[in-house]
């Protein structure tokens, strides 16, 4: 038997998962400290996956990669908030070098901390800190208050001990968390919201991919460049979603004919895009596909992001 998996490929442009526009700000912290005179800071900030912030860290002074991303705040206040993380960054790796010991470290580790505020439906606005040790994470700030992670180690509840002693210090973090994080998210949000809200139809073809295996097929539906995120790819015979749509799916070769590739996008209305396997024009288009790909990479590499939507393969037996 002759077997055709289907391939759904997208290639997406930075964006939420949200139709209406990204619902969270969030600040991350990478710092990795070598050994005992050597550290780096990496800071960002991000609207779900869309960064809008960088740091600068041999000087200690903020990207600001959009001409919305102070959002609403006056130059005051932003260079109130630069000032902070300056000062913060170099409290705290001075702190973490001084307590290697106390806490157990040992030279080379990363601390990853992300911080920020998420909108949830009906107006409320919650904030809420993590932070984590070579990848795992061992306290969080919720609620008001620390709670170390589950891991066994005592890391978690030796920081929460900690921040009990400064208390200065938690104070601040408390109000940025809980008064001007959700300030900042709604004035950024609305700034920003002609491109945040903005819609990009997406290109789709059909290609033939590299051959999986002897006797094999493998037909892609590409679809590329459209904002935001949410996007529906379907193999469809006729006006028939071809059920269970999996990734690893096979299906007999003759049964190609007739399938179409139908991509639903909220930029299109409901003016589906339908693509028809078999069809005179989809053989120009897999002729096309080999042009195409090295231009939208290019567009993609011009926005900064690269990323793949995955997989799906459909089909049965
Ligand atoms: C610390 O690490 C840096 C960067 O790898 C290196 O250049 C430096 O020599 C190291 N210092 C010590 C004391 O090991
Ligand atoms: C947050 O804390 C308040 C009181 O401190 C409590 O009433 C509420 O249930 C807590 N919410 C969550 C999600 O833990
Ligand atoms: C920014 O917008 C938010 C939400 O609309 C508002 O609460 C705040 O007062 C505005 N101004 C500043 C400086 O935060």
């Amino acid at each position: 038997r002759v077997f055709l998996p289907l391939l759904l490929l997208g290639v997406i442009l930075p964006g939420g998962d949200n139709e209406d526009g990204p619902t969270s700000f969030h600040l991350i912290q990478i710092s990795t400290f070598v050994n005992n005179t050597w550290a780096q800071n990496q800071g960002s900030g991000w609207l779900d996956d869309l960064q809008i912030h960088g740091w600068e860290s041999d000087s200690g002074t903020a990207i600001f990669l959009k001409p919305w991303s102070k959002g609403n705040f006056s130059d005051d206040e932003v260079t109130e908030l630069v000032d902070l993380f300056r000062a913060y960054f170099i409290g705290f790796t001075r702190e973490v070098q001084d307590r290697v010991n106390e806490f157990q470290l040992e030279y080379p580790f990363v601390i990853q901390v992300t911080a920020g505020c998420e909108l949830h439906s009906g107006e409320a606005i919650e904030s809420s800190l993590r932070g984590a040790l070579g990848g795992l994470d061992f306290v969080s700030i919720q609620n008001h208050s620390c709670v170390p992670a589950p891991d066994g180690s005592s890391r978690g509840q030796k920081f929460c001990a900690l921040t009990t002693q400064y208390q200065g210090i938690s104070d601040i973090i408390e109000r940025l968390l809980s008064e001007t994080c959700p300030r900042y998210l709604l004035g950024v949000l609305d700034a920003g919201k002609a491109e945040l809200q903005r819609q990009v139809k997406p290109e789709a073809w059909l290609s033939s991919g590299p051959t999986p295996g002897p006797g094999r097929l493998l037909l892609v539906c590409h679809v590329s460049g459209f904002y935001p995120k949410p996007v529906r790819v379907m193999w469809m015979r006729g006006e028939q979603e071809q059920p269970g749509t999996q990734q690893g799916d096979l299906m007999p070769i003759g049964e190609a004919a007739g399938l179409n590739c139908r991509v639903k996008h909220s930029s299109l209305g409901d003016q589906d895009i339908i693509l028809y396997w078999g069809h005179p024009t989809s053989i120009g288009l897999i002729l096309v596909a080999i042009i195409v790909p090295s231009l939208i990479l290019l567009i993609c590499l011009a926005f900064g992001v690269l990323r793949f939507m995955g997989s799906h393969r459909i089909g049965h037996d």
